[in-house]
């Protein structure tokens, strides 16, 4: 068995709960060592950390940034040097972090651009640019979270979101060419594998949440874990790269763009 202190290192941003933290449990149990990043939720981040660190002690840590500090040189440096002094290394970088929320048209605003290109397109980017030399000595690998309205079936009234993920999606084909054949860099793309929560900005309203299941060929709304499968399968896949998994219950293929 790999002895903890070698075990290789995994940052999943945004990770303090919903897919990030499924994520996080799921490496852990391969005896991954964790990087729990988060923002505002640092309470459930510090409660997963120290459930994690029961079970196998100093296997994970918490850390706490905006995504925002990848604007400034001195701020990101400081996130990478946090990053890489929490166990020494690291092997996989996952692009969990994101903001959602409807942006119709005649609504749209500068703010609402920037947050949800920062979250979704710009701070996956530089993150990885940024933590390059790290995953190239550990011949490491990068898998973003994208969504299947990333591609030709936009979410209606999304259309900041959609635009962000399609960049998003993009740099993963990008990168996965540029960085090849030392890093290699997947998406997994969910359907909907878990709502928003109900009292937050995000929050889909009921009619819309039965027309999706409907919707959904598998007729129910995935699990986190699902997703976390997908993304601990891309770890491993040796020979695979540039590659985006749907994880969806089939939505995507019965999908028409602008209809739920
Ligand atoms: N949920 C789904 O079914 C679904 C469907 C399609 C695609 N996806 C994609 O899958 C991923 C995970 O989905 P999710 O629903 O679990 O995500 P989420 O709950 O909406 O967001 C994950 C985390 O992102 C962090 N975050 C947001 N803005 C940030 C910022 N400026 N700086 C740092 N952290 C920030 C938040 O951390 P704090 O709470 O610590 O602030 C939040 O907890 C996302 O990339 C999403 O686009 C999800």
């Amino acid at each position: 068995m790999t002895d903890h202190n070698t075990a290789p290192v995994i940052l999943v941003t945004g990770s303090a709960k919903r897919i990030g933290a499924a994520i996080v449990k799921a490496a852990h149990c391969q005896n991954y060592r964790v990087i729990i990043h988060c923002h505002n939720s640092q309470s459930e981040a510090q409660k997963l950390s120290d459930e994690l660190n029961q079970l196998r002690p100093h296997s994970a840590k918490v850390l706490l940034a905006d995504l925002s500090v990848i604007n400034t040189k001195d701020r990101l440096d400081a996130f990478v040097k946090a990053i890489i002094t929490s166990f020494g290394q690291l092997d996989v970088l996952i692009h969990n972090a994101s903001r959602f929320y409807p942006t119709p048209i005649n609504s749209i605003d500068n703010e609402q651009w920037d947050e949800l290109f920062l979250t979704n397109a710009k701070a996956p980017l530089m993150l990885s640019q940024a933590l390059l030399p790290y995953l190239q000595a550990q011949q490491g690998c990068i898998i973003s979270l994208l969504d299947i309205h990333a591609h030709d079936k936009p979410f209606k009234g999304y259309s900041i979101y959609n635009m962000a993920k399609a960049a998003q999606r993009m740099m993963v084909q990008s990168l996965a060419v540029e960085l090849a054949p030392v890093v290699r860099v997947n998406g997994v793309a969910p359907g909907v594998n878990i709502l928003p929560e109900t009292n937050s900005d995000q929050a889909l309203d009921p009619g819309l949440q039965n027309s999706i299941v409907d919707s959904i060929p598998l007729q129910r709304i995935g699990k986190p874990e699902d997703i976390a499968h997908s993304v601990l399968y891309l770890i491993q896949a040796s020979y695979v790269t540039g590659q985006i998994i749907d994880v969806d219950g089939g939505r995507s293929l019965t999908l028409a763009g602008g209809k739920y």
